[in-house]
C-alpha cells in the first residue's frame, strides 16, 4: 500500500509540473483529488486493511492529499501569472507612436462671413433680428412701396408659392416685421437666405443678404455713410475706398448702392471688378415715409437708414472664389479650406 501511495505520488507531481496551462491543470486536480480520483479511491480502500494499519495509512493518505492539493495551487498562481504576463506583451500598446488626428468640422465661408458682419455691427449697438424665408407678399412688397404692378414683383424674378405667399427675394421684409412689433429707436441687422430665379456663375437662386435699419429721430444720411464706412473699413480693412452711387429702391429715399475699391486689384482693374476698378456691395438709403406709414411710425417725427448687403459676394472676395456654385456644392475638400 505504501508503495502505491509513492507511485500515485511521483505521477501526481510530475503532470503537476508538466500542465502547460490551468485547464490541464484542472483536469489533473479531477484525476487524482476528484470524487473519482486516485488518492481518493486510496482513501476509500482503506477498510480493506488490518485494523492496526489503518490509522498510519490514513495519516499517509491524507498528507499525500494535502501536499498535491499545495502542489496544484502553486503550479496554477505561477501558470496564472504567466498567463498575464502573456497578455500584456500581446495587448501592450505604444504610446509613443504618433496618432490619428480626427477630422473636425470646419464652419462654411458664408457663415464665417455672417459672423464676422455680426460681431462688427453689434459693436456698432445694433442686434440681431430674423424673418421667415417663406413670406407673403405684403411683407415683401407691398408694405416696401412696391404696389401690385411694380415689376420688381416680375414672375420672371420671383418664387411665388401662391398669389399671397412667396419665398422672400430680400431681407427687407425684415425691416417691415421689426417696425411693427417696436417702437423707435431701432438698431438691428438682419442676416438670411433669398431667393430669385437666377443661376450663373454669379447668380444662384438662392443666396444671403444681411439687412440693416436704423430708425431715431435726427438719424441723417450722415449716419448711414458714417455706418457703412466702419462697417466697410473693419471687413477689408481702414485703406479700402467706398464710394456712393445715386440709384433707386421704392423703399427708401434717396437711395444709393455702394461700391468699395477692387480688392483683387486694387482699384487698376482686372476681372473680378470687370476692369472697372470698383465692386458694388450693397444697395441702401433713408427709409422712404410711405415705409413709416406702413408700419405706423410718424414720418414728421422719426427719420431712419436702412441698407442690404450681398454676403455671399462678400464670401468671394475675401476668399477669393471665382464660381459661386462652388459655396452650395458641399465639396469636403472645398470647404475644408476654410
Ligand atoms: N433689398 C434691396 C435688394 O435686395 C437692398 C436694399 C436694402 C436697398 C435696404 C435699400 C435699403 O436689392
Amino acid at each position: 500500500m505504501k508503495d502505491e501511495l509513492e507511485k500515485v505520488r511521483s505521477a501526481a507531481l510530475e503532470k503537476i509540473v508538466r500542465s502547460p496551462d490551468i485547464s490541464q491543470l484542472t483536469q489533473v486536480q479531477v484525476e487524482y483529488l476528484g470524487r473519482k480520483g486516485a488518492v481518493t479511491r486510496l482513501l476509500r480502500q482503506m477498510g480493506s486493511l488490518p485494523a492496526e494499519e489503518r490509522p498510519v495509512f490514513g495519516k499517509l493518505a491524507n498528507e499525500l492529499k494535502d501536499e498535491i492539493q499545495k502542489e496544484i495551487d502553486s503550479r496554477r498562481a505561477e501558470l496564472e501569472k504567466d498567463e498575464i504576463a502573456q497578455r500584456l506583451t500581446a495587448e501592450s500598446v505604444d504610446v509613443t507612436l504618433p496618432g490619428i488626428r480626427p477630422d473636425i468640422g470646419h464652419l462654411h465661408p458664408i457663415t464665417l462671413v455672417f459672423e464676422e458682419i455680426r460681431r462688427i455691427f453689434e459693436g456698432l449697438g445694433f442686434q440681431v433680428a430674423t424673418g421667415p424665408e417663406v413670406e407673403t407678399e405684403y411683407h415683401n412688397f407691398e408694405a416696401l412701396n412696391m404696389p401690385r404692378d411694380h415689376p420688381a414683383r416680375d414672375m420672371q424674378d420671383t418664387f411665388y408659392i401662391n398669389d399671397e405667399v412667396l419665398l422672400r427675394t430680400h431681407t427687407s421684409p425684415v425691416q417691415i416685421r421689426v417696425m411693427l412689433s417696436q417702437r423707435p429707436p431701432v438698431r438691428v441687422i438682419a442676416p438670411g437666405k433669398v431667393f430669385r430665379r437666377d443661376d450663373d456663375v454669379t447668380h444662384s437662386p438662392m443666396f444671403h443678404q444681411v439687412e440693416g435699419l436704423a430708425v431715431d429721430e435726427n438719424i441723417t444720411l450722415g449716419d448711414l455713410k458714417g455706418v457703412l464706412e466702419a462697417f466697410v473699413h473693419r471687413l477689408y480693412g481702414p485703406q479700402t475706398a467706398l464710394r456712393f452711387r445715386p440709384s433707386f429702391f421704392p423703399f427708401t429715399e434717396p437711395s444709393a448702392e455702394v461700391d468699395i475699391r477692387c480688392v483683387i486689384c486694387g482699384g487698376g482693374g482686372c476681372r473680378t471688378c470687370s476692369n472697372s476698378g470698383w465692386l458694388e456691395i450693397l444697395g441702401s438709403g433713408m427709409v422712404h415715409p410711405k415705409v413709416f406709414e406702413a408700419v405706423g411710425y410718424d414720418p414728421e417725427r422719426y427719420t431712419g437708414f436702412a441698407f442690404g448687403v450681398g454676403v455671399d459676394r462678400l464670401a468671394m472676395l475675401k476668399y477669393g472664389i471665382e464660381d459661386i456654385r462652388m459655396l452650395y456644392e458641399n465639396d469636403i475638400r472645398f470647404l475644408s479650406q476654410f
